[in-house]
């Protein structure tokens, strides 16, 4: 492991003013977006859409890196060009999903326990040859009746540690994202209970098993109330108590503190993300973004698998990039959303 080639990539992927787009989404994950579009979910719709994102005017001006799936990291361009490539000529660094999804974790009801551990150090190697620079791996942590539990954010944490090591080896950046899932009608105070506790136990696992923070990102999930909640907290409390519960837990040697959006919308992660950036600019890491739907909701919407529609589905993407790189240093208003229209 060389420290600080990995504190040099990680400090690029929260570049000021840049954030990443997670276009990571799993083939059932991505059957499931489409079929709300009405996309056909052939592999060739998944290729072209995901040209569609990466040959966005401008998108390097905003994104820094873009977190790819194991089929993408193995599709080209429509003109031969393998996208991790494509991407390097851009100035977009290659990112790799490399967890086998949230499971069932047995003993603990209504807990998932993210797996992929086994083979990894082979697969890692793989993807450094293949372009890419950092990797991702998503724990959900669920907010309910008796969760989450101890043993359940114990195991997460420790195998977020356990890939972050095996990445670091292979010269690859962790992305460590411990999710703390925004479904149900809990409160903002009991997300904040929960997400203290979780990351918590992330970096101390991190610590127990010789991963750099210097060469670590967190992807966060904000400190919001759920989605069935009544009344749900504003902008302002979301981004105060966020804020509050970083500082509480996440080492200032961090380069750096993505978010994921989480089923927010569009706009409202934006605003979140700005609010922070506006009202703390003083904080020891930079807050930027790693959206997935919040990116690409409007460009699917768009879309919709038709190649006449391309330009256009690209002109949303470049405009959702824009305003979440202007949130990133807290310099979005919501009235642009209306200029822009
Ligand atoms: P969302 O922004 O859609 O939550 O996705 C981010 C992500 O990569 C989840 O792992």
């Amino acid at each position: 492991m060389n420290i600080s080639e990995l504190n040099a990539i990680a400090k690029a992927m929260v570049a000021k003013g840049k954030g990443l787009i997670a276009m990571d989404e799993s083939s059932p994950t991505i059957a499931k977006r489409f079929k709300q579009y009405g996309i056909d979910n052939s592999e060739e719709n998944r290729r072209a859409y995901r040209e569609l994102i990466l040959a966005t005017p401008d998108l390097n001006k905003y994104i820094s890196g873009a977190i790819l799936y194991d089929e993408t990291i193995r599709q080209k361009t429509k003109d031969g060009v393998l996208f991790a490539q494509y991407m390097q000529k851009l100035g977009i660094i290659p990112g790799i999903k490399v967890d086998a999804g949230a499971k069932d974790h047995a003993g603990f009801p209504n807990e998932k326990v993210t797996e992929g551990l086994d083979g990894l150090r082979e697969r890692l190697k793989e993807y450094y040859g293949m372009g890419a620079r950092f990797a991702k791996w998503r724990a959900v942590i669920t907010i309910g009746p008796g969760t989450p539990s101890t043993g359940n954010i114990e195991a997460n944490a420790h195998a977020l540690a356990r890939y972050s090591a095996l990445c670091q080896e292979a010269g690859i950046v962790p992305i460590v994202e411990p999710e703390v899932l925004i479904d149900g009608a809990h409160t903002l105070e009991q997300c904040y209970d929960a997400t203290v506790t979780t990351l918590r136990a992330v970096f101390r696992q991190l610590a127990e098993q010789r991963v750099a923070y210097e060469g670590t990102i967190l992807k966060a999930s904000m400190v919001i109330s759920g989605l069935e909640a009544k009344p749900r907290a504003g902008v302002n409390e979301v981004a105060d108590a966020t804020v509050r519960c970083l500082l509480n837990t996440v080492p200032a040697a961090l380069p750096g503190v993505v978010f994921l959006s989480g089923g927010q919308g569009n706009e409202e992660a934006t605003a979140h993300l700005n609010a922070m950036n506006a009202r703390h600019p003083k904080l020891p890491w930079p807050l930027s973004f790693s959206y997935s739907r919040a990116l690409q909701q409007p460009v699917m919407d768009t879309w919709r698998g038709s190649p006449a529609k391309a330009a256009e589905a690209q002109k949303q993407l470049q405009r959702r990039a824009r305003f979440n790189a202007l949130a990133a240093t807290g310099t979005y208003q919501p009235q642009m959303e209306r200029e822009a229209a």
